[in-house]
């Protein structure tokens, strides 16, 4: 099977480039590198042995996707590629609803043109807001409050609507929930640009001695130490996930995963796995709570367990661990 992938040397899409062509599938890459980098093709090679065929071009145009699908036989795409900082988003709102909801629907449009109907998208768990219980079930009710969580939102309906108009769409709609740590062999891993806003890169930056303190945003919420509790999950697992999720797209529909981990987490937890398993102090203070911040939220993934055959395999240490050792290996 031939999968396209675009946001390919991002983050996620790189490592699960690694599972896909680990087992066998072909692969066709695109990313304009607006947040990433060239060089994770070399370690993509590095790791798998293979280089893929890679196009560097900005899926938001439709020509540029046309071109791709011209060039290739694709029998399914996954979907990455997109701008993803909630605070930019807040700053630059039409660039977002115009990158993100341009991409998906260039995207979705090409390929039916060329009779490929399976398409998987990265979703998110902000597309549930701030659930009124935990953990959360994919049925939740649906609410965004900043222009990133819109955007997958509109995308989630945009492509429900095309499956309702269009029974020989397969889609699937995977909701992430918080994405840390890296690959095994450190050689990818989470690198954004600038000042993290993220909790675990942020906390690789402070360890790296590149930033002095991490801040604890806020210890005074109703959770079991008061700092915010999320359900964080390993790269490489929710690399998995996409294949399984790929594996079993066999009934056409618009089918919906949670992938978390099911557990939740706190910041001060976070902290004290990432000192023991890297033997590394991280200095911080306690912060005003950040605007925007859910106290608490992770995810029921059972739907994914029973229907994906797929669950989180890898724990805390492993994912504080991992994240330390893509600094240690190929920045510090
Ligand atoms: P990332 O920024 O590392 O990867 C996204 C890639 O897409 C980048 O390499 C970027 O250069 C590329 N890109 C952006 N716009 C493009 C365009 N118009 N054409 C071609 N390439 C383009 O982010 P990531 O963490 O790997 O996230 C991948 C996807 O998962 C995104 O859609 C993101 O919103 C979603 N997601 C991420 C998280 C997370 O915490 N990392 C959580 C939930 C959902
Ligand atoms: C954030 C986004 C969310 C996005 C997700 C994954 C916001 C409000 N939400 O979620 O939409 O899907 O990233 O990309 O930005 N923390 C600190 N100090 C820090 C950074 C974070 O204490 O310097 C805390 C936060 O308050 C939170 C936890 O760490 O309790 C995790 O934060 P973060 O990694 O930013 O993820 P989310 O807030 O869950």
């Amino acid at each position: 099977m031939a999968v396209l992938i675009t946001g390919a040397t991002g983050y996620i899409g790189s490592h699960t480039v690694v599972e896909l062509l680990n087992r066998g599938y072909e692969t066709v890459l695109v990313d304009n590198l607006s947040n990433s980098d060239i060089s994770v093709l070399d370690k993509i090679e590095e790791i798998t042995g293979k280089r893929p065929v890679f196009y560097e071009l900005d899926v938001a145009i439709r020509e540029n996707v046309e071109r791709i699908f011209s060039e290739n036989h694709i029998d399914a795409v996954i979907h990455f590629a997109g701008l993803k900082a909630v605070g930019e988003s807040c700053k630059l709102p039409s660039l977002y609803y115009y990158n993100n909801i341009a991409s998906a629907t260039a995207v979705s449009d090409v390929a039916a043109r060329h009779g490929c109907f399976k398409i998987i998208f990265s979703s998110s768990a902000t597309v549930y807001g701030e659930p009124e219980t935990v953990p959360i079930t994919e049925d939740f009710p649906l609410h965004t409050s900043n222009p990133y969580g819109t955007t997958k939102l509109l995308i989630e309906n945009i492509y429900r609507d095309a499956y309702a108009y269009d029974n020989r769409w397969n889609i699937t709609l995977l909701r992430y929930f918080n994405p840390i740590g890296s690959h095994e062999s450190g050689l990818l891993g989470d690198d954004p640009n600038g000042i993290p806003n993220n909790l675990m890169p942020y906390i690789t930056r402070v360890a790296a001695g590149q930033l002095e303190k991490l801040s604890v945003f806020g210890n005074d919420y109703p959770t079991r130490d008061g700092t915010g509790v999320r359900d964080y999950i390993h790269v490489v697992d929710l690399a998995i996930g996409h294949v399984a999720a790929l594996e079993r797209m066999t009934e056409t529909g618009v089918h919906t995963f949670n992938l978390g981990t099911g557990k939740g987490c706190s910041v001060l937890e976070i902290i004290e796995a990432f000192e023991r398993v890297n033997g590394v102090k991280i200095p911080y203070v306690i912060t005003e709570r950040r605007s925007g911040d859910v106290p608490e939220y992770y995810a029921d993934s059972s739907k994914a367990e029973r229907e994906l055959g797929w669950k989180a395999e890898r724990d805390i240490d492993d994912m504080c661990r991992s994240a330390w050792n893509f600094i240690v290996r190929t920045k510090k």
